[in-house]
């Protein structure tokens, strides 16, 4: 890996993950958000409805390096349904580093989903490790091996009530959504991401594929780039709420 921006020179995943510490910033009423998505060079988020086969072996190290770094990842019903999570913090030198820092050994798995018609039978629920939060219309989900809650909202799930729970009830300093293009489309709309990591992988896929937000939003939302480096030919970037 190279680091373009700021110094530019060589690096790597773990000393740029090193230096970096959300669950610093959490704020009192909601936890310090960040969002990671990966984009084709046409603003595409997908390949035939999924988007692991978009990225690097660089991006796949990237995506889970940075999952130590919060208390929690969050997705929309979408990305569940399409990419069929597993355990959040997969490797066990990863949940020991986590340890290292202080933090639970599993993420926290946060779904937002209105209407529960979810992949149960992904090793997210099947699997028997860390919690799974879910956001829902509904009042009640299949049993599952992984420990799994609701919250019952009522109407459209607000990202902001999802947030302020997040912090107020389960003491969630930072959150890592992963998208997908709706949810992290209203995190955006309502001025919540605070740190936007957007990796951009060097193909043209043309077609109807998703954007990597589809959302209207209010008006143009501005971020600042704060650092960019280079691995496998993709390119990372992290850009902040400006
Ligand atoms: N390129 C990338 O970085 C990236 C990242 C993630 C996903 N993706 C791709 O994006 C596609 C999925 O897109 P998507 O927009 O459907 O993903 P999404 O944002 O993960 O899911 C949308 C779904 O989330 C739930 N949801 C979101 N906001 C809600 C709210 N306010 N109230 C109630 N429910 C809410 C609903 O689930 P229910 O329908 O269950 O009620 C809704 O259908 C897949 O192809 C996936 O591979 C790409």
């Amino acid at each position: 890996m190279r680091r373009l921006i700021p110094d530019p020179g060589p690096t790597d995943l773990q000393s740029e993950l090193e230096a970096y510490h959300p669950i610093e910033n959490a704020l009192e009423d909601r936890p310090w958000v960040a969002a990671n998505m990966i984009s084709t060079l046409d603003g595409r988020a997908s390949i035939s409805g999924r988007s692991k086969q978009l990225g690097s072996e660089a991006d796949t190290e990237h995506l889970l390096g940075l999952r130590t770094r919060f208390d929690a990842v969050m997705i929309g019903g979408g990305t569940m349904r399409a990419e069929r999570y597993g355990r959040i913090i997969s490797r066990p030198e990863h949940r020991e580093s986590r340890i290292r820092d202080g933090l639970e050994p599993d993420a926290l798995a946060v779904i937002v989903s209105g209407d529960l018609d979810l992949p149960w039978d992904a090793p997210l629920f099947t699997n028997g490790n860390g919690r799974v939060l879910i956001f829902t219309r509904k009042h009640s989900a299949p049993e599952t091996e992984t420990p799994v809650e609701l919250v019952v909202m009522e109407g459209l799930i607000d990202s902001a009530d999802v947030l302020n729970h997040l912090r107020r009830k389960e003491g969630v300093r930072a959150v890592l959504c992963e998208g997908g293009p709706t949810l992290f489309g209203q995190l955006v709309a309502g001025g919540m991401v605070d740190d936007f990591f957007l990796t951009i992988t060097p193909v043209v896929t043309g077609g109807d594929a998703p954007r990597i937000l589809e959302t209207n939003l209010p008006d143009i939302a501005r971020f600042r780039l704060a650092t960019l480096s280079e691995a496998d030919g993709d390119l990372f970037a992290r850009y902040v709420q400006d």
